[in-house]
């Protein structure tokens, strides 16, 4: 069973394609039971008729029992300029959710998609004391996917021409473009972008979230769609390669501290941190972004 913490939108949208997809049963849990029971009403009939599961909402966390994966998408309140805003009701509130997923379904994978991402991913597997390969967070392939659109657009070119782009780091304002492993139609990307269109893009992942609220209240599909992914690759046991907040215990030179990087995803949760070759300044970014995590962290 898959339980998804939060009835927003953001969880009911990974609800619907996991039942629309026949993935798993789907228990969408919130404070609010009509939230979570409407939801899952609606929800309900996306259900394929030849599909051997089903969706119910409840706010009563002991139905969670039994679940191999709970993803949280739930927040104590809209972020409006940075995704640290509410920093400190969220880790209260994940460490009381890590405290439940504890008591009811210890054997889970759990998947942190609440922000902030990096912070809540690393007090969370604090928490918890599940394996760091248990715990993780789903933000950075979503950048990922706006640097691969952001390139594609910019170049005319469908996204199966744009080929390893990747954002590491913070899923935050100092998050990490590679740019130096993009390839556009076999051509490396740098060979075709001067440094203003480099800074440019670099702006435009950034503040992809903010630009998009300028249409619509907040970002729901896109990062719906990488957790679904993530989730279709833990129940089908098919190896996914994606970046995603991961616990480090010193890959890329990092110790205590929750960020984005490469890893393998199967069903057994992480299977492998991936080490990828990065340009001097991509290090070095990295590493600043990592810092910035880590001084959240000790602010706390
Ligand atoms: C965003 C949220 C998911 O980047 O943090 O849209």
């Amino acid at each position: 069973m898959i339980s998804i913490v939060g009835s927003g939108r953001v969880g009911t949208a990974i609800a619907f394609l996991c039942v629309s997809n026949g993935l798993d049963n789907v228990l969408l849990v919130n404070r609010n039971e009509k939230k979570a029971i409407g939801e899952s009403l609606d929800v309900a009939n996306a259900i394929p008729k030849k599909s051997n599961f089903s969706i119910h909402g409840t706010s009563d966390y002991s139905k969670i029992a039994g679940s191999d994966i709970v993803v949280i998408t739930a927040s104590m309140g809209v972020y409006l300029k940075d995704r640290t805003e509410n920093m400190l009701p969220q880790i209260t509130m994940i460490k009381e959710i890590a405290q439940k997923i504890n008591q009811y379904c210890p054997s889970a994978i759990v998947l942190i998609v609440s922000n902030p991402l990096d912070i809540l991913t690393y007090f969370f597997q604090k928490e918890i004391g599940f394996s760091r390969f248990k715990v993780f967070g789903i933000a950075s392939s979503l950048d990922s996917s706006r640097f691969r659109y952001l390139i594609s657009e910019k170049f005319s070119v469908p996204q199966s021409l744009v080929d390893d782009a990747l954002v590491l780091g913070e899923h935050g304002d100092s998050m990490v473009p590679i740019f130096s492993r993009v390839k556009v139609d076999g051509k490396p990307l740098l060979s075709l972008i001067d440094d203003e269109e480099q800074s440019s893009i670099v702006f435009g992942v950034r503040n992809y979230w903010k630009d998009l609220r300028r249409y619509k209240s907040r970002s729901q599909f896109g990062i719906a769609k990488n957790v679904f992914d993530v989730i279709d690759s833990i129940v089908n046991n098919h190896q996914l390669s994606i970046p995603v907040s991961v616990v480090l215990n010193g890959e890329y030179g990092e110790n205590d501290v929750a960020m984005g990087v490469p890893v393998l995803i199967d069903q057994s949760g992480i299977s492998k941190i991936i080490d990828v070759d990065l340009s001097d300044s991509e290090t070095a970014l990295l590493k600043k972004s990592s810092r910035k995590i880590h001084d959240l962290i000790n602010s706390i």
